[in-house]
């Protein structure tokens, strides 16, 4: 077992020391500028803590891999943030906002292609299958993201629909991160799969954490801007629940808000606070909660199947780390 201190060393000095190509730098700036301001780095944590349950050391076959989840992640933020429009990540400009869109474009495929290569650089053994598992992967954040979009301009989204969608852009990747570590320490194919499904679970809660972050966080932590999805007709986790439980006069307010002008600052404030204000009347924000740590105990479930004892106290700790975060 590696403690989750050396993780956390070794995820750091990685990423210091993360070399990208120079030239030319209007293509690679905002790549090391996107890697450089940081983030959670919870994928390659996570892929890291996997691969803990099974070594005792963190061996060169894993942190190519892992840096690559971290890689791709950025990368799909870079493209998100042009189709969100956020001004905001990371508490700094994003990439389209201080360069522009175009270069927003390209630097994020070049940032794709690199993940690519730091995952093959997995272990012969099992390079084919992270592989071919990444691929899948990166295929079904693409699906996820057009879900998202699609559901902006439609008001009848069920619930069912919009946990499948996060799956997608959100569960997808956490999940693989967490299954990736395994795979590459060699680990029997069904626990593989348990710690696949655990990480599944913890996406789609972080995803939750995510919307209610957007309407409730403060943007100082948060790193990105309050009332984002609000303003972008984004059926949040919060929005699907608002519409479950209103009814009458508050079905007819929430109707109407959703529709408010978003033009000027203020159209867009005042938008925020009216839907912030029925969120609330609601408790849709408990429910949230609630959601949060039903998912939480069912990541842990499936963890439990294969793991026991300290083995199981990684991955309760990975979990528990997650809820209530305000960033
Ligand atoms: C943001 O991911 C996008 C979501 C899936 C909600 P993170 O919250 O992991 O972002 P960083 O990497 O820490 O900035
Ligand atoms: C993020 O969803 C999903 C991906 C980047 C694939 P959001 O659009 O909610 O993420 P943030 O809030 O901008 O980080
Ligand atoms: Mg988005
Ligand atoms: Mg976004
Ligand atoms: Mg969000």
């Amino acid at each position: 077992m590696i403690r989750h201190e050396t993780i956390d060393a070794a995820v750091k000095e990685l990423f210091n020391g993360i070399q990208f190509t120079s030239e030319p730098s209007g293509l690679y700036d905002p790549l090391r500028y996107m890697i450089a301001i940081g983030g959670k780095r919870l994928r390659p944590k996570l892929c890291l803590t996997t691969y803990s349950l099974y070594k005792d050391e963190i061996g060169p076959d894993i942190l190519e891999p892992a840096a690559g989840l971290e890689v791709f992640h950025s990368f799909t933020l870079i493209h998100d943030d042009i189709m969100d429009r956020s001004p905001l990540r990371r508490g700094v400009d994003t990439v389209w906002k201080k360069w522009n869109a175009d270069t927003a474009i390209l630097s994020g495929d070049v940032m794709c292609i690199d993940s690519y290569s730091r995952i093959a650089k997995a272990p012969k053994e099992s390079v084919s299958e992270v592989l071919s598992l990444f691929s899948k992967t990166a295929a079904q954040v693409c699906e996820g993201q057009q879900f998202d979009m699609e559901f902006e301009s439609r008001d009848d989204v069920r619930m069912d629909e919009y946990m499948n969608m996060i799956g997608l852009k959100t569960g997808v990747l956490i999940a693989c991160a967490a299954k990736m570590g395994a795979l590459i320490a060699g680990a029997p194919a069904n626990e593989c799969d348990k710690l696949y499904e655990y990480g599944y679970n913890l996406g789609l809660a972080f995803q939750v954490a995510d919307d209610f972050l957007d309407v409730f966080g403060d943007e100082k932590v948060f790193g990105k801007p309050i009332g984002g999805d609000i303003v972008n007709s984004k059926k949040s986790w919060l929005t699907i629940r608002a519409f479950e439980k209103a009814e009458g006069g508050a079905k007819a307010d929430l109707e109407k808000a959703m529709v408010m002008p978003v033009e000027t600052e203020e159209q867009k404030n005042d938008k925020i606070s009216m839907v912030r204000g029925l969120y609330q009347e609601l408790g849709v924000g408990k429910d949230a909660q609630k959601t949060i740590l039903d998912l939480n105990f069912k990541a842990l479930m499936a963890a439990s199947e294969v793991c026991k004892g300290v083995r199981f106290e990684v991955l309760r700790r990975f979990a528990d780390n997650l809820i209530g975060r305000t960033k």
